[in-house]
């Protein structure tokens, strides 16, 4: 695993800059995004260059982490809704390539057909995380089997707490959500990770001075062979110099 200390606007370029290369090297590619404000600013720097002519999605299929378990895709705060606004709706994506676990029905057997989707669609290729201040990827909260695939899972109240902002009020904040696993995560061939912003650093720091434990989900990570952590000044505060 390697960290990056970097200004906020250089790791929203050279994330994007990553997913440019995964993608004009291969058109076909299998992407793993992620909701939440950590990858906004790649998302917005992705839509860019596809605008200026450098970088086509037309043949790009994508699995996103997580959703929460009763918004439909309409729904403002849903992760669907999200990713359509923030980038889906921007680019030349075909929105039937488009993947993001299913909230809605018979929840259980959606989870269990989403690992089989994307090995089926070939495997990640490139999958982008955010950090929860709690250590959790995706909706993976600490205790979470390293073993996990797409589940569903109880949201933590520092989780609801944390998200709360985005809603009316806590009450509407769902209690529960559909979660890629924290082995599905590591199937991923390439791993990108965004900290940022002082809630972070304490996260930040269990992930980089301890050793893989169930507690800090995230610290799965230090077994991936290839992901990368990215982290500002602020995220970074906590690391030894
Ligand atoms: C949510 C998402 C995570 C995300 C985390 C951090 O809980 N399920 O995938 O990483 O929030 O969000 P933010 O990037 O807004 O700090």
């Amino acid at each position: 695993m390697k960290l990056r200390i970097l200004t906020r606007n250089e790791i929203d370029r050279e994330i994007a800059d990553i997913f440019i290369d995964v993608v004009n090297n291969k058109p076909g590619s299998i992407l793993g995004l992620a909701t939440g404000s950590s990858p906004l600013g790649v998302y917005k720097n992705l839509v860019n260059a596809f605008k200026e002519g450098k970088v086509s999605f037309k043949n790009v299929k994508s699995f996103n982490l997580d959703e929460y378990v009763g918004l439909d895709g309409n729904h403002d705060q849903s992760y669907r809704y999200f990713m359509n606004t923030n980038l889906f709706n921007h680019i030349d994506i075909d929105k039937n390539n488009t993947n993001v676990p299913n909230g809605l029905g018979n929840v259980e057997l959606n989870a269990k057909q989403y690992d089989k989707m994307i090995e089926a669609a070939g495997g990640i290729d490139l999958q982008i995380l955010g950090i929860g201040s709690n250590g959790h990827i995706a909706f993976n909260e600490p205790g979470t089997s390293f073993n996990s695939l797409t589940h569903i899972v109880e949201l933590t109240q520092q989780t609801r707490n944390d998200n709360a902002r985005f809603f009316a009020s806590i009450n509407e904040v769902p209690t529960h959500a559909i979660t890629m696993g924290l082995a599905s995560i590591m199937k991923a061939k390439k791993i990108v990770l965004i900290a940022t912003g002082a809630n972070k650093a304490q996260a930040i720091k269990t992930l980089m001075d301890d050793e893989p434990n169930v507690e800090l989900p995230a610290s799965i990570l230090r077994r991936h062979k290839d992901c990368t952590i990215f982290v500002d000044q602020e995220a970074a505060s906590l690391l030894k110099k």
